[in-house]
């Protein structure tokens, strides 16, 4: 129980609220580590289990820092777990896997053609999605390694540490990399995830959390009835292999504009300026970066379940699952095309290369923060 959960129940004696405690045992618990399997090469890979009195319940394992499960009850108490995943890890080292639940990085999104140039000298990332470098690269990108865990107790509730440390040139990126994840759950349904990062030589970092979401339970139809709003006036347009062409442009007479809460499948017919198959658009955040602030805000009208993002990050991801094609997940649940969305808080793609778009490198000496609160609710 955490230090916060504790002084609440303190606080309900004192007020002579033992009855609420007890009829509303709300206070986050972490279990595990558990094993979960091995990976193909036989690293052991454990999972642990956040779930608090509200009936949220998120289990989380070592390989990738990854989000395999999410129970969320819907608005008559009835519980779904509402995010894709697998139930084995050689379901994740599968092809069938397109990066479900796991922390994306070192550089999430699309580096073009997978060169930057850092401090005068040229590097040259694996091209895994032509002709462009995706989420990290190939064979040690964050998702694929197996990190530390330890358990923690925070401000924000009690949760886990994932850590990890890549050498200098993993994924031929620059410079030994220690990253942290921290995963926590509250007592008010926040799944709260705190990145950090420092590094020992100039680096691009640009993490994110790759969460397939459908509200209506994992396996289910398409989201295209699901509600979205986005808070952004502006998003980044790109060219026919999702490079962000530089321009910020508006979002407004545009399918791009979920400035108030629309149904996914209302104009996604109409995206016309995009080589994807559906959504898969950068948009820039209103607010200032660095401070956290609503991002998005997505609902199944159905089951009432709601998803609320908040980030410090400049920019969101909408993925509407536009590559998802059938494949056999958890409980042999099939996942069809746009059966889930990703809500990745980001910086924006390709910034490694664009001078005008917030920068992405980190230097030695300072620290990489970035905080994503998916809050998650029903009525
Ligand atoms: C990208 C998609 C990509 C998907 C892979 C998303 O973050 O925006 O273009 O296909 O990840 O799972």
């Amino acid at each position: 129980m955490s230090r916060a959960c504790a002084s609440r129940l303190m606080l309900s004696a004192f007020l002579g609220g033992w009855m609420v405690c007890l009829v509303s045992p709300a206070c986050a618990e972490v279990s595990g580590p558990e094993p979960f399997g091995k990976t193909s090469d036989g690293t052991p890979v454990e999972r642990y289990t956040l779930s608090n009195g509200n009936g949220v319940v998120a289990k989380l394992m070592t390989r990738g820092a990854t989000l395999t499960e999410l129970h969320v009850p819907d608005k008559e108490g009835n519980v779904a777990d509402v995010v894709l995943g697998f139930d084995s890890v050689a379901g994740y080292e599968s092809e069938a896997n397109q990066y479900f639940g796991c922390t994306t990085g070192r550089v999430a999104n699309r580096i073009a053609e997978g060169k930057f140039t850092l401090d005068g000298e040229e590097y040259t990332l694996a091209i895994n999605n032509e002709p462009n470098h995706l989420h990290g690269g190939t064979e040690r990108s964050l998702d694929k390694v197996v990190w530390d865990a330890k358990t923690v107790k925070t401000k924000f509730g009690d949760g886990v540490r994932f850590t990890y440390v890549s050498p200098d040139g993993e994924e031929g990126y620059p410079g030994k990399l220690r990253v942290t994840v921290t995963y926590t759950l509250s007592d008010d349904n926040d799944l709260r995830i705190s990145y950090t990062a420092s590094t020992d030589k100039a680096t691009p970092v640009n993490l994110t959390n790759h969460s397939y979401f459908n509200l209506a339970g994992h396996g289910s139809d398409t989201v295209l009835d699901h509600r979205l709003k986005i808070n952004a006036d502006k998003y980044t347009p790109t060219d026919d292999t999702l490079i962000p062409t530089g321009e910020l442009a508006a979002v407004e007479g545009t399918p791009l504009d979920f400035r108030k809460m629309k149904r996914i499948g209302k104009q996604i017919e109409q995206l016309v300026d995009t080589a994807a198959l559906g959504y898969d658009h950068n948009f820039v955040l209103n607010g200032e970066a660095g401070k956290l602030r609503l991002a998005a805000r997505l609902k199944d009208p159905k089951s009432g379940r709601i998803l609320t993002v908040r980030t410090t990050e400049p920019g969101i991801q909408f993925y509407s699952g536009n590559f998802l094609h059938g494949q056999t997940g958890k409980g042999g649940k099939e996942y069809p095309l746009r059966s889930a969305v990703c809500l990745e808080t980001q910086h924006f793609p390709n910034s490694v290369n664009e001078p005008d778009f917030p920068s992405v490198i980190l230097k030695p000496g300072e620290k990489y923060r970035h905080v994503c609160v998916y809050t998650l609710k029903a009525e």
